[in-house]
């Protein structure tokens, strides 16, 4: 196919994980793709795959998302479908938290976000076309204990892309939402802000156990292969589909959610993360097929 034919995809935090899965698939189904990253001087793999690019992006500082998309357009004519994917948790009792560390989650989850959407849409709406797909999570819509920021970042990113659908449908331009379970990424790792001693100590025996829960949940997650595959099928598909889930624990966990009323499905939720609980069935719950 000629490069004027190929369609191109954006992606943001391409350093790891899913988005760095989803860089090479869309790479190796002969897409051109803008596989940005922070610290594009460490890489040393997808810049030499041919047909990638890899600009700095940093979600929160806009000049950086202004030259890679000006960066991506130079290289490949135009884009067709951009990938947020950037992002990380903060994990601990919100109370443990500084402002600081509350700001920066909304900074990169949220914000950050909506700054590389301000940064494409002049461009999608110009073509009147294109697909802005944003990696919310299950938490998006079904909060876990020891996540309420990051679950209050993902509700908004849930809340601002279905805004967006109506917005942006006279332009041709599609928003999907993609709504991971767990995957064995950074994202439980390197990449995670997690309580740090410091400030209120009251929740330090439920955070010991629970994040060690957590963490057990992570460690069966899907592969960062599934959740791309995901994203392609969801860059793929013209029909008016949102949502996208992956992995069986979201699967399961957006469908119960649906049928229990709070009470019930609250209960559910403390009782499968609960070591015991966890060391017996909630494993098989939570482990990927
Ligand atoms: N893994 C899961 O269980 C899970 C579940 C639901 C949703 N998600 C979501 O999936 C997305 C990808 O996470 P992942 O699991 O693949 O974790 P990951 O391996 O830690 O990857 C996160 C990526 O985001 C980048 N990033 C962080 N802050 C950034 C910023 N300010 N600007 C640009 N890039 C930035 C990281 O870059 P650096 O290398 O520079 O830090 C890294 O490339 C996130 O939005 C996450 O919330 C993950």
């Amino acid at each position: 196919m000629s490069a004027q034919h190929r369609k191109t995809v954006l992606i943001t935090g391409c350093s790891s994980g899913i988005g760095r899965a989803a860089a090479r698939l869309f790479q190796q189904q002969g897409w051109q793709v803008a596989a940005t990253q922070r610290n594009p001087a460490a890489e040393a793999e997808l810049n030499r795959l041919p047909g990638v690019i890899c600009p700095r992006l940093d979600v929160t500082d806009p000049a950086s998302i202004q030259s890679a998309v000006a960066e991506t357009i130079a290289a490949f004519g135009r884009i067709d479908v951009v990938v947020n994917n950037a992002g990380y948790a903060l994990m601990g009792a919100f109370e443990t938290h500084s402002e600081a560390q509350v700001r920066r989650q909304f900074e990169t989850n949220v914000f950050g976000l909506m700054e590389v959407c301000r940064g494409v849409l002049p461009h999608l709406r110009g073509q009147r076309a294109g697909t802005l797909i944003n990696v919310a999570s299950m938490v998006g819509r079904i909060p876990l204990p020891l996540y309420s920021v990051y679950n209050a970042s993902k509700f908004a990113v849930e809340g601002f892309s279905e805004g967006l659908v109506y917005e942006l449908e006279e332009f041709g331009v599609q928003v999907k939402l993609i709504e991971p379970g767990a995957v064995k990424t950074n994202f439980f790792g390197r990449s995670s802000d997690r309580a740090n001693g410091t400030g209120e100590t009251a929740y330090a025996h439920y955070t010991a156990e629970q994040l060690s829960v957590m963490d057990d949940i992570g460690a069966c997650g899907s592969e960062s292969e599934d959740a791309a595959a995901v994203i392609w099928a969801a860059a793929n598909d013209s029909s008016r589909r949102m949502r996208y889930s992956v992995g069986t624990d979201a699967k399961a966990l957006l469908f119960v959610r649906r049928l229990l009323p709070d009470a019930t499905f609250q209960r559910m939720i403390r009782l499968s993360l609960s070591r015991m609980a966890f060391n017996s069935v909630g494993r098989l719950l939570y482990k990927q097929a």
